[in-house]
């Protein structure tokens, strides 16, 4: 296991410090969040944690009946008790922006149906000001090239489908997937991202503002937990 790799999982399993038994937890998406997926199953079978898990993508689907974790649908629940999920960058105030593995539709679901957010990071997602790592926006199949130079005036940068192979990128609710090049230049993440909503074809977009209560942040000094001041937990 490379450094990287090893921060990530410092950071993942640490977060699962949140979760006690009865807790009905959102499991977020990425390589990050992957560890804590595993530490909840191992913690299932060798300590007789009890909880229920609502996956943000079919990959963490997976994994997570793998390991053993018991999964509801979201609507059979009053709500969540905690969501833990990666992020691609966040910010002094707390902000995010995520959506590199493309989950961002259903982890924004997750997250705004849950009582607190827990994001588990490694050093490299934290700026000063987001925008160097792009805005994922998850947008409709249909006129999707219109919708991406609507968003390119818009912001006044390159927005770029993600391709493969020739081929629209599809999310797993059957939708393209942008990343606007605005570069670290977002002042006010509220505002952008209200301005992006608000461009017909745009499902969703990866700007989660107000929403991370605690990042579990992974340095090569250690691990350390940040508390948003007057957050929810
Ligand atoms: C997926 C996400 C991920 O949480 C984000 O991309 C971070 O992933 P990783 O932990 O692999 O860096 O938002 O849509």
């Amino acid at each position: 296991m490379n450094d990287a790799e090893a921060l990530k999982k410092i950071a993942g399993e640490a977060a699962c410090e949140f979760v006690k038994t009865g807790m009905r937890v959102g499991l977020g998406t990425g390589s990050t969040v992957k560890y804590t997926v595993l530490e909840l199953g191992r913690r299932i079978a060798e300590e007789g944690l009890e909880i229920v898990g609502v996956p943000t993508s079919i990959a963490t689907q997976e994994l997570a009946s793998e390991v053993g974790i018991p999964l509801v649908q979201l609507g059979s629940l009053d709500g969540l008790d905690i969501v833990i999920d990666g992020t691609d960058e966040f910010d002094p105030s707390f902000q995010l922006i995520k959506g590199g593995g493309a989950a961002l539709l259903r982890e924004k679901i997750v997250a705004q149906q849950s009582a607190a957010m827990v994001v588990v990071a490694d050093e490299r997602k934290q700026v000063d000001c987001l925008g160097a790592f792009g805005i994922p926006i998850e947008i409709t199949p249909f006129a999707c090239d219109v919708t991406v130079s609507v968003l390119a005036s818009l912001l006044n940068c390159q927005v770029e489908l993600r391709m493969s192979e020739s081929k629209h990128i599809l999310t797993d609710n059957g939708n393209c997937i942008a990343d606007a090049r605005i570069g670290p230049t977002i002042t006010d993440p509220v505002a952008t991202e209200a301005s992006i909503l608000n461009v017909a074809g745009v499902v969703q977009v990866g700007l989660f503002n107000n929403m991370c209560d605690a990042i579990v942040l992974a340095t090569t000094d250690g691990v350390t937990t940040l508390m948003k001041p007057n957050g929810r937990l």
